[in-house]
């Protein structure tokens, strides 16, 4: 009897072994880095995946339309720290110094615990099989629509980080405050246009914000952009009932789009072009010397819905194709949103 210097089964896991590297090695020199996402991708391993977050998504904003903002800020606050792979949905623990308590997120993040609750119904539907990134793409795309915005197909297969960033979600995140040229460079960053990023904030046009971001502003020159109009004058009157210039009230929120502020619709660039932005990046777009190419397109989306609802549809899937290349090869699929798999 002839002796085999490896026995059978631990060959065949040998060869397999092989053959899997093989095959992540051809994946990432074919496609440079990381695998691609594909818009089939549970189809077959959980086939009621997006029915289970759509579902989810219309329970959570018929009983609270603001979750639809909260939704798609989440997903973008994910996708701008080492890319999209669910790291701002991690808590935080001994061993980990997760990114909610970063200060452009604490206190004003949302929607945690509708995330939670999709998972729960995809890990008994189909345990272990969707990323929390993917369902927090597949979320903020139906929450667009939920309110009455465009749809567009997203692309899937990201896995979750076992990691997250405080550092870089300080660093990366813009905030209120930041000057056109420093907003423009947080999103060349990403790898994102300046129309990508004129089409994204858009996104203002639903949900709220709170008196800490927009203070300066309203003291400072919303009265000077709005050309003291009498209609902006009672509207300035009013933000100001709602955020004093001083003793507090700091968490006191407003709809960032005081027209329509649960409808996914152009208003906000309405607003912009009357000087009313609530935020002063916001404003920045349209008012500013150096904003040539944000005025235009400003002015463009404000005339034109369909050609604004195109473009932050291609946005968006540019936004969520932000990878994080580590998490794409050694990530997981966590069991719970919150915690990295033991
Ligand atoms: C130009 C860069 C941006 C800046 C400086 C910015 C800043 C802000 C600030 C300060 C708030 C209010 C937060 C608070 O007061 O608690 C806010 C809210 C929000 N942002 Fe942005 N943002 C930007 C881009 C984006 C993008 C690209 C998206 C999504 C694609 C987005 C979606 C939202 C939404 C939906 C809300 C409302 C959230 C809610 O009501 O819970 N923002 N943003």
């Amino acid at each position: 009897m002839v002796h085999s210097k490896y026995s059978k089964p631990s060959f065949l896991r040998s060869l397999a072994l092989v053959l899997s590297i093989l095959s992540l090695l051809i994946n990432v020199l074919s496609y440079g880095t990381v695998p691609p996402l594909t818009l089939d991708y549970y189809s077959s391993s959980c086939p009621t995946a997006l029915d289970i977050v759509r579902k989810e998504m219309e329970c959570a904003v018929l009983s609270e339309p603001r979750m639809a903002a909260s939704v798609l800020r989440l997903h973008f606050h994910d996708c701008f720290v080492q890319g999209c792979d669910g790291s701002i949905l991690l808590d935080d623990t001994i061993t980990l110094q997760g990114e909610k308590k970063a200060s452009t997120n604490i206190h004003s993040l949302r929607g945690f615990g509708v995330i939670d609750r999709i998972k729960n119904k995809l890990e008994s539907e189909c345990p272990g099989i969707v990323s929390c990134a993917d369902l927090l793409t597949i979320a903020a795309r139906d929450a667009v629509i939920l309110v009455g915005g465009p749809y567009w197909d997203v692309p899937l297969g990201r896995k979750d980080s076992t990691t997250a960033s405080s550092t870089l979600a300080s660093s990366n995140l813009p905030t209120a405050g930041q000057g056109l040229f420093s907003l423009v460079s947080s999103f060349l960053y990403q790898g994102l246009t300046v129309t990508d990023m004129v089409a994204l904030v858009g996104a203002h046009t639903i949900g709220m914000a709170r008196c800490q971001n927009f203070r300066e502003r309203i003291y400072g020159d919303y009265e000077a952009t709005s050309n003291k109009n009498p209609v902006s004058d009672t509207q300035l009157n009013h933000l100001k009932s709602i955020c004093p210039a001083t003793g507090g009230g700091g968490n006191n929120v407003t709809a960032m789009d005081y027209v329509t502020p649960n409808l996914f619709d152009n208003s906000f660039y309405h607003l912009l072009l009357k000087g009313e932005g609530l935020l002063n990046s916001d404003q920045e777009m349209y008012s500013s010397l150096l904003g040539v190419e944000t005025k235009k397109l400003v002015q463009k989306y404000a005339e034109d819905v369909v050609a604004f609802f195109q473009q932050f549809s291609d946005s968006m899937v540019k936004l969520g194709n932000i990878t994080n290349s580590e998490s794409s090869v050694t990530g997981e699929v966590r069991k719970n949103c919150r915690f990295v798999n033991t």
